[in-house]
């Protein structure tokens, strides 16, 4: 089953795509090819077009072939983190002198890279409110080369309309770049809606577990998979084969493991919602979030992130992550295991005193699939 077969539902690729038995021994699991070499026939003629691990790898390439067929793109790339994975775009697409529209809450790190690093490089980038389409074409520049947005954002879950602002960065003719990390393609397939890039890391919901960092890159265009996957060779931040086969392993229960994310997400969004101490909650799926109707249009369902802002300030968001005890004090999300964190003073820390700093009341969970009572009964005891 390759990433062309798209006739088969989501579960079934997560579990079959690329992911045939092995030839030899009929091993139903892609084995771990171990190994930085691989032995020639010949002179030039290298096994299966094998010949060295940066290159290429079986199990890299058996996760690379499920990311795209997951994504319903055309060729996926996997890599060491998600921001290995960001660099070789940026590196690809753009030249010095060309600038970039960036979410103004974007992920902290993927903000460092673009101030901190491909702006000394000669890179322009720009921060625009991605929930606002006006305001993206409005940063847009005659040398925009891609529009670069996060839905939800990290971390304070905005909505941005995938399909609008794919047909606004081809009318500028720029590429329309999507981190899915939140999401996940199980439940948003942004090539589908016009996107031309997806970028996971893949260290979050699509690994699952919290035991692998590992970022990928997906394309619906051959022509620019092509450079990405030269690119992926020539700069070598590639995965390797365990932690590959590891993110795999995690990718077989992805639909299952989103469906009990949301689920519990959903009861303790409705929880925060109506608790005196918080002032606002911050998820897609209440009515209320102003991208709630753009993201029922184009998520299966929303998501297992929700933020919230506490009614006692800074003080009173950094006891509450202090306090909880089942939810885990720690940065990262996306596994099975719930996260606190105070995004102002952890994930987002980069971003202080810049046009992309987060609020002082702002508090991030990433609800896991454990037994939701017991989630609400930590919440209860850390506001308390
Ligand atoms: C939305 C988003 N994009 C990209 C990244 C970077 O991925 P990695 O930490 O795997 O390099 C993160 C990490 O938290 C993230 O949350």
């Amino acid at each position: 089953m390759t990433s062309r077969d798209h006739a088969h539902g989501f579960e079934t690729l997560a579990i079959h795509a690329g992911q045939e038995p092995e030839p030899r021994t009929g091993a139903v699991v892609p084995p771990i090819y171990q190994t930085s070499t691989y032995a020639q026939d010949a002179v030039g003629a290298p096994r299966l077009g094998y010949e060295y691990s940066r290159s290429g790898n079986p199990t890299r390439d058996a996760l690379q072939e499920c990311l795209a067929a997951l994504e319903a793109g055309r060729r996926g790339l996997a890599f060491a983190s998600g921001l290995a994975a960001e660099d070789v775009l940026v590196r690809t697409v753009c030249r010095p002198d060309d600038h970039v529209v960036i979410p103004n809450d974007a992920y902290g790190g993927t903000y460092r890279l673009f101030s901190k690093v491909a702006e000394v490089w000669g890179l322009e980038w720009s921060a625009a409110p991605v929930a606002d389409v006006d305001a993206v074409r409005a940063a847009i520049r005659p040398n925009t080369k891609m529009v670069w947005i996060e839905t939800p954002t990290n971390p304070l879950l905005s909505i941005a309309d995938i399909g609008a602002l794919a047909a606004l960065a081809h009318e500028s003719g720029a590429l329309l770049v999507v981190d899915n990390t939140f999401a996940s393609p199980y439940l948003q397939q942004p090539l589908v809606l016009g996107a031309d890039v997806v970028v996971h890391s893949t260290t979050k919901y699509v690994g699952g577990h919290s035991d692998v960092v590992g970022g990928a890159l997906v394309v619906a265009d051959d022509e620019l998979g092509g450079r990405l996957a030269y690119n992926q060779n020539a700069t070598g931040a590639v995965n390797g084969p365990f932690d590959a086969w590891l993110t795999l392993r995690g990718i077989k229960t992805l639909g299952v493991r989103m469906d009990r994310h949301c689920d519990n997400a959903e009861r303790i969004a409705s929880y925060l919602t109506h608790h005196p101490k918080v002032a606002s909650v911050l998820y897609p799926g209440l009515p209320g979030h102003p991208g709630h109707e753009v993201a029922a249009k184009q998520m299966r369902r929303f998501g297992g992130m929700v933020s919230f802002r506490a009614a006692g300030g800074e003080g009173a968001a950094i006891e509450v992550c202090n306090r909880a005890r089942l939810f885990v004090l720690g940065e990262s999300l996306g596994g099975v295991e719930s996260l606190i964190e105070h995004p102002g003073r952890m994930t987002h820390a980069s971003a202080a005193g810049s046009p992309l700093e987060v609020p002082g009341d702002l508090v991030r969970l990433s609800v896991g699939i454990e037994t939701v009572d017991d989630l609400l009964a930590d919440l209860e005891q850390a506001l308390a």
